[in-house]
């Protein structure tokens, strides 16, 4: 049997806080909910499915190194450094697999400051504003591209 393919599903600051914060804005599915359902739809995929969720800057920057050495793909909601680190979209830059910028909302309906992604340009795709929905349909989109 061939092993699993590692997908690193990675989570930036405030989201450990899925459903309780601003339920209107990101849904009631909390933070373990999210955890379960990309676990369970990557099973499906055939994909080993690890979610992180960190508020700290440098350890996301950390994880996409460890991913590029590893060449293992990213699905990743940089929560708000989306909209200014450069740090993290230049440790994206360095990707040797896909990475996939995934949104629960959809910042371009929101605030002005959320329209700018430092991420997008180096990312394989965006996929934002289906709720958690998002981060499932990455994994489908990554299932279908070449390794
Ligand atoms: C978010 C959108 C960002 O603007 C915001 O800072 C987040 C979550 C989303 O998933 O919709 O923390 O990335």
């Amino acid at each position: 049997m061939s092993e699993l393919r590692r997908v690193l599903v990675l989570n930036g600051p405030n989201l450990g806080r899925l459903g309780s914060r601003e339920p209107d804005v990101y849904g009631s599915t909390s933070y373990a909910g999210l955890v379960k359902a990309c676990e369970q739809t990557g099973a499906e995929l055939g994909f080993a499915v690890e979610v992180r969720e960190t508020n700290d800057e440098g350890e996301l920057v950390r994880w996409l190194h460890e991913a590029a050495d590893g060449k293992i793909p990213v699905v990743i909601n940089p929560a708000a450094f989306t909209h200014y680190s450069y740090a993290l979209r230049d440790a994206a830059a360095q990707r040797t697999a896909p990475l996939i910028e995934v949104h629960i909302s959809n910042p371009h309906a929101r605030e002005s400051f959320r329209h700018t992604s430092v991420i997008s340009a180096i990312a394989s795709g965006t996929i934002a504003g289906f709720g958690v929905n998002s981060y499932l349909l990455a994994l489908r989109a990554l299932s279908e591209l070449p390794e």
